[in-house]
């Protein structure tokens, strides 16, 4: 089989899968790790099996593949996808370069450029700089290396000892701080939870009181990491009071905006980030709620110099970097060497809706999540388990059992409903209640699917209470 003609069925068997993804009821298999792996012909053949059985091995992987643009799938922060961007991840592995330097990634380098200019301004961080990185995580492990530069600015050349350097985070942070911790040398233990208020919001006056705590216990504080939209409530810490302790302590300011940065494309939303522009760095996944393909996910300084510092190679990359005259090599600013061509997809959604397409997609989502909201508040077999700030809406099914029994019937509901197949949703404890959390950040959710979601949940919930078996 000829490539053109291989390229041409693959792409039919790709649309084919999208397309029956809005349909099939169900959207995900059931079957155990174990009966996959005995069923699945995955071995690697000594002698290759040509084209036409790659199509038959394509096929399969879609079938047993999460049909994560399902209206069902509520599960993680991500789900549904915007078509131009998967066009430009097609475009991307056609075009297969690395970002390292202009000269091989010319045309690629202005893009990331233009869209990290942009997610600056539009945090209104004047002259920022940045990078594509692999994800928050990563963005997050950014922020905390910038920090520890800043504190101590030979660490990057001498190293530095950091038993006492600590830095501060909400309780409800997502857990890449701690591994971020772990590498940038200061240890899980020098990473500070600070308490939240009922809402999962940071509390700034305990913020206060924890660096006061620290300094005078004789430890260094160089970073207050704030969160744009917590994993489990999608709760937003309040910026600006933070950055004033931030600032009166002299300390580096980085927000985690992974789930929560595209509320700066809304008039109506963006004030949950307000005070971005007084923080040092923030991190913003576009394969978050922006529909993009994992992976694509920026982190963005006002100090240009304290990233190239951090991301400094000695000038032993002479093969790579040449004097050009012009600085325009964004491997420079990154911690990677090879790194893929990210910045396309998002580029191409972006010039396909521009931003008043952003700002309707996010108020739609919270539309959406309103919606949700309410019809659980209106149930009498439900019960809304935190204040939504976000599209985040976490629940539980209460039913006519006594407080005690309400634990266990939810995690079963969780394990039934991914039984069921027609929805994905995650599970997690607030407050030691184990709850549902349905996200809403995939653009086939509709009122109709949320209502059968809830259908689903109620009947399910039942059917536990009586005791009856999954069917
Ligand atoms: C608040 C928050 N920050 C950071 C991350 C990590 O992002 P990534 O998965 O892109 O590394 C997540 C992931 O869900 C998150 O919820």
């Amino acid at each position: 089989m000829e490539a053109e003609r291989f390229l041409d069925e693959v792409l039919i068997r790709v649309k084919s899968f999208l397309e029956s993804s809005q349909t099939e009821s169900k959207i995900r298999d059931s079957q155990t790790y174990s009966s996959l792996a005995r069923t699945s012909d995955l071995k690697l053949p000594m002698e290759g099996r040509g084209l036409e059985a790659v199509l038959d091995d394509i096929e399969s992987v879609l079938r047993y593949s999460v049909r994560t643009t399902a209206p069902g799938f509520m599960n993680p922060l991500w789900g549904g996808l915007s078509t131009a961007s998967i066009a430009g991840e097609l475009v991307t592995a056609a075009t297969n370069t690395a970002m390292y330097t202009y000269e091989i990634a010319p045309i690629a380098t202005l893009i990331e450029s233009t869209l990290l200019k942009r997610m600056g301004e539009l945090a209104d961080f004047g002259n920022s700089q940045g990078t594509l990185t692999t994800g928050g995580s990563n963005g997050n492990l950014l922020g905390m290396l910038c920090a520890r530069q800043a504190k101590a600015p030979l660490s990057s050349h001498s190293g530095f000892d950091g038993a006492k350097m600590v830095a501060f985070v909400s309780e409800e942070s997502h857990y890449s701080f701690s591994i971020a911790s772990n590498v940038i040398g200061i240890g899980h233990s020098n990473l500070i939870k600070v308490r939240c208020n009922e809402d999962g919001q940071m509390r700034p006056e305990s913020l206060e009181e924890e660096i006061d705590r620290a300094l005078r216990e004789g430890q260094i504080p160089f970073a207050v990491l704030a969160t744009s939209g917590t994993t489990v409530r999608g709760s937003f810490d309040p910026l600006r009071e933070i950055a004033a302790i931030a600032h009166k302590y002299e300390l580096w300011m980085h927000v985690d905006a992974a789930w929560g940065g595209s509320c700066l494309f809304s008039s109506r939303y963006r004030s949950l980030m307000d005070g971005i522009e007084l923080a040092d760095s923030f991190c913003w996944d576009a394969h978050k709620m922006m529909g993009v393909p994992l992976i694509c996910s920026a982190f963005i300084v006002k100090d240009a110099e304290m990233l190239r510092t951090v991301c400094s190679n000695g000038n032993t990359a002479h093969y790579l970097y040449l004097e050009t005259g012009e600085n325009v090599d964004l491997g420079q600013y990154s911690l990677q060497c090879g790194r893929r061509n990210d910045a396309l997809k998002l580029w191409l959604a972006w010039r396909e809706i521009g931003d008043a397409g952003w700002a309707s997609m996010v108020e739609r989502f919270m539309e959406l999540a309103d919606y949700l909201e309410e019809r659980v508040k209106e149930n009498e077999y439900l019960q809304m388990v935190s204040k939504r700030m976000w599209t985040n809406v976490c629940f539980r099914y209460v039913g006519n059992s006594p407080d005690g029994d309400i634990n266990r019937i939810n995690a079963e509901l969780r394990q039934r409903i991914i039984q069921d197949g027609r929805f994905m949703v995650s599970r997690s404890t607030i407050d030691d209640q184990i709850i549902l959390r349905s996200v809403i950040a995939n653009r086939n959710v509709t009122e109709e699917s949320l209502d059968s979601f809830l259908d689903c949940v109620i009947s399910l919930g039942k059917d536990i209470e009586r005791g009856l078996p999954q069917k």
